[in-house]
């Protein structure tokens, strides 16, 4: 736990029912000795009343562009420059799709735009609106801009329906405050090569063979080394994601460019991480032009893929090699024969048979396995997964974690 005597921050509310939720968060960011200052959007105070957090904080807090309060002679503009962190919690689709496309109409946006502190957004909201495209896009363009979100959990919502966009628990929005005020440090000085995504496999220049990777699992882990310090070359297979800000990206598409990809940067990794989905096979010959339906039977006759990162296992050297093993059974004995054939110092045994986790889930599952054994994890965000990880490898490198203070 950290001590936030000397942190400034403005915790954002927007309307939702979680908002009661926001006066947890608010309370146990107070006790850690922050200087919280609330601002509600209208809506919030249908759900809460501002005295709440006013009795919470000791602080005037804001409602309105045109209701500032004159004691404290905090402006829009004063106060978010003033600010270490500014955290939206809950965060509705609304404030998300304002601030992806710019608009200033009320103060939580208008403060939002004018702030030059980390902004870490805690979305909340029913789980078709979460899922639903423009939401997503919106996400994905905040995130590739530098926000940082605090994904929301799966479970029974308000509305009574299950899935994911329940406002994450007070301790997980906690310690992201915690871990964006004081981020570790402990890969900086390492450069970490991550694999990420599916790739496709030409069979002629229309068709393709791949597989249902969206390259979350892989963009996480190179979101979460880069924020630890690291020089990231992230090698990706096809996929819709932005890159996280500040990694290196290298765009492949077949087994055989995400090979030779990773082959050229192979010397200047300290660690390896294969989270991509490569094809294990490939068109023995693709076609040149669009096949023609005939009517009859088509035969394509395929041919094995390099394994790179088994090639990687070959030539390691004082490397650290981790791999992933998706397994549909025997998933815990299955990765640990990959394990050893690979010559990898950790392999993440992913079930990939189970809905919401694995292929395209925000979640995922997984036991993380070395020679010392197996740690199974609880079904958890892919950002939480990727952490993980990162701290079973910095272990086996013999590092300490270091928090920067
Ligand atoms: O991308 P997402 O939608 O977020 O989904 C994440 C994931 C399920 C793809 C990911 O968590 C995962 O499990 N990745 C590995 C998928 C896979 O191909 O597993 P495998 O058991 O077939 O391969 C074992 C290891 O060898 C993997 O590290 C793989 O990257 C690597 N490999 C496999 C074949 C090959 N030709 N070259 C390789 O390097």
């Amino acid at each position: 736990m950290s001590n936030l005597s000397q942190k400034r921050i403005i915790l954002g509310v927007t309307g939702g029912i979680a908002a009661y939720k926001a006066a947890e968060v608010c309370s146990a960011l107070v006790k850690l000795g922050a200087c919280v200052h609330v601002v509600m959007t209208e809506h919030a105070t249908r759900f809460v009343g501002p005295v709440t957090f006013r009795a919470l904080t000791s602080q005037a807090v804001i409602t309105g562009l045109w209701e500032e309060p004159q004691e404290h002679r905090i402006t829009h503009v004063s106060l978010p420059e003033s600010a270490d962190l500014v955290l939206v919690a809950p965060a509705t689709a609304n404030i998300i799709g304002k601030l992806a496309a710019g608009i200033a109409d009320d103060m939580l946006s208008t403060m939002l735009l004018a702030t030059t502190a980390p902004v870490l957004i805690a979305p909340a909201m029913n789980c078709n609106m979460w899922a639903n495209n423009q939401v997503q896009e919106n996400v994905n363009r905040l995130k590739s801009l530098g926000y940082t979100f605090i994904e929301p959990e799966e479970g029974r919502l308000a509305c009574g329906e299950e899935g994911a966009g329940r406002l994450a628990s007070p301790e997980t929005i906690v310690h992201a405050v915690e871990a964006s005020l004081f981020p570790l440090n402990d890969f900086e000085g390492t450069t970490v090569l991550i694999t990420a995504g599916p790739t496709e496999e030409a069979i002629d220049p229309v068709r393709f063979i791949t597989n249902r990777s969206s390259g979350k699992m892989g963009y996480a882990i190179a979101r979460a080394a880069k924020e630890r310090g690291a020089k990231v070359i992230l090698i990706s297979g096809p996929v819709s994601l932005p890159a996280p800000p500040g990694v290196e990206l290298v765009s492949v598409r077949s087994a055989a460019e995400m090979l030779s990809a990773v082959q050229c940067r192979l010397p200047q990794a300290q660690v390896v991480i294969g989270a991509a989905a490569v094809a294990d096979y490939t068109l023995k010959n693709p076609g040149k032009n669009k096949i023609k339906k005939t009517g009859g039977n088509l035969t394509l006759e395929l041919a094995p893929t390099a394994d790179i990162m088994a090639e990687a296992g070959e030539t390691k050297g004082d490397k650290l090699l981790v791999g992933f093993a998706a397994e549909t059974e025997n998933l815990i004995e299955n990765a640990q024969k990959k394990l050893k054939k690979k010559h990898l110092d950790i392999i993440v045994a992913n079930d990939v048979s189970k809905p919401g986790i694995g292929f395209g889930a925000d979640y995922n599952q997984v036991s993380i396995i070395d020679n010392t054994g197996a740690e199974p994890l609880p079904r958890m965000p892919k950002a939480e997964v990727a952490h993980a990880i990162l701290d079973r490898i910095k272990k086996l490198l013999g590092g300490k974690a270091k928090r920067r203070c």
